[in-house]
């Protein structure tokens, strides 16, 4: 098989996995956060630097590079890798959901999406074909199957229909596939906030046999214990075997909480996107770094930080950055975001190996509280 799941130990503590998840660009060492490169770029990091903060993977996402600069050049320019020059693993999402996130600017039927394009209004189709033609072209060691992720709140009947249309497109998506022996292609569970339904979809999704899952459909707007609770009963459906991914979740506190339910990889935008808005994760909670407390803070973002941007620079000059709208605000707080969200996941490693995870979790919470 391309990917493959090898697990090293379950914490006494916890329950939680320590693993590896081998693919054609490279072991990863799992649990794992994925930073965002939506437009195949990781928003205002290098590769070099995504190296240097010891990235193992990253994500990219099917719809925006379909729309531009299209697969078509890409597949050209000798795959995703080559043009983004990262030469370890790359995960692709499907599309779905950012087609999803359109809103009105979207019609789904059994065939596939309609949708028009957010850069020029142009109307375009995807369905579960086109989406894993894309990432065939893409070249990604990592694809994902095309699923509607329901809305939150939503009805029983309307979460149903929609599971079961997740359930036929991941069965085209399979069939569609051209390169099983390059890129692994993993199914996705739905199934909202309702557990017979997350049952069903579990059941369906794992008949049909991929290489790994993800959940799907959390972390779109529900109070986090309902999160909690759907990923408590689900994960125990899936296979051990395999890896198991929870889609779109990346605060701190979420990730320890999945790790703790037997999750093994995440992503999230926003580590990323915070940064931008002069946000930092740091380990003794948020730091909002245009706010006046910081006017002669020559501390460090993260005092306990030992990054590239903590080493040299106080909070007083990434505050100045931010509000003379220097570009150099977005990189630095964005090398550090990532660099806590990753560190983080070493800890979590670290504490799964000595059986330690809970401890790990009530130690982390006692320092950064639980606000996020
Ligand atoms: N990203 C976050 N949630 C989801 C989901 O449910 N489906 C897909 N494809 N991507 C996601
Ligand atoms: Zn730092």
């Amino acid at each position: 098989m391309t990917v493959t799941y090898e697990n090293i130990k379950v914490c006494k503590q916890s329950g939680a996995r320590l693993g590896r998840v081998h693919t054609p660009h490279g072991t990863i060492d799992t649990p794992v956060f994925m930073p965002v490169g939506t437009q195949a770029t990781v928003k205002a990091m290098t590769t070099e630097e995504l190296k240097e903060i010891e990235a193992q993977i990253i994500l990219s996402n099917t719809y925006h590079l379909y729309l531009r600069p299209g697969h078509k050049l890409i597949e050209k320019a000798g795959g995703l890798h080559k043009f983004m020059n990262w030469d370890r693993a790359i995960l692709t999402d499907s599309g779905g959901f950012q087609v999803f996130s359109l809103g009105d600017l979207r019609k789904i039927t059994e065939e596939g999406v309609e949708f028009r394009s957010h850069l020029d209004g142009s109307k375009h189709f995807i369905s579960p074909e086109k989406a894993i033609e894309i990432q065939n072209a893409l070249g990604s060691d990592i694809i994902m199957a095309f699923d509607e992720c329901a809305p939150y709140p939503a009805e029983h009947t309307y979460v149903k229909n929609s599971l079961e249309r997740t359930t036929r497109w991941a069965k085209r998506c399979k069939e569609a596939h051209q390169k099983p022996d390059q890129q692994a292609l993993f199914g996705i569970i739905q199934g909202g906030m309702y557990k017979d339904l997350r049952e069903q979809s579990a059941n369906e999704i794992i008949e049909l046999d991929f290489p790994g899952y993800a959940v799907g459909g959390l972390s779109v707007g529900e109070p986090k214990h309902l999160m909690y609770e759907v990923l408590e009963y689900t994960t125990p459906w899936m296979p051990a075997n395999k890896p198991r991914y929870l889609m779109g979740v990346g605060t701190p506190d979420c990730l320890i909480e999945g790790v703790i339910r037997g999750i093994d990889m995440f992503d999230c935008v926003l580590p990323t996107r915070i940064a931008r808005n002069g946000t930092a994760m740091t380990s003794v909670g948020k730091v909002v770094i245009k706010n006046a407390q910081y006017t002669e803070d020559f501390l460090p973002l993260d005092p306990n930080c030992e990054c590239y941007t903590c080493k040299n620079y106080s909070r007083a000059y990434l505050r100045h950055l931010y509000k003379a709208q220097e570009i150099l605000s977005a990189r630095l707080v964005t090398y550090h975001n990532l660099h806590f969200l990753i560190d983080l996941m070493k800890q979590i490693r670290k504490a799964i190996m000595e059986d330690r995870l809970l401890d790990f979790r009530k130690e982390f919470f006692q320092k950064y509280g639980y606000e996020v």
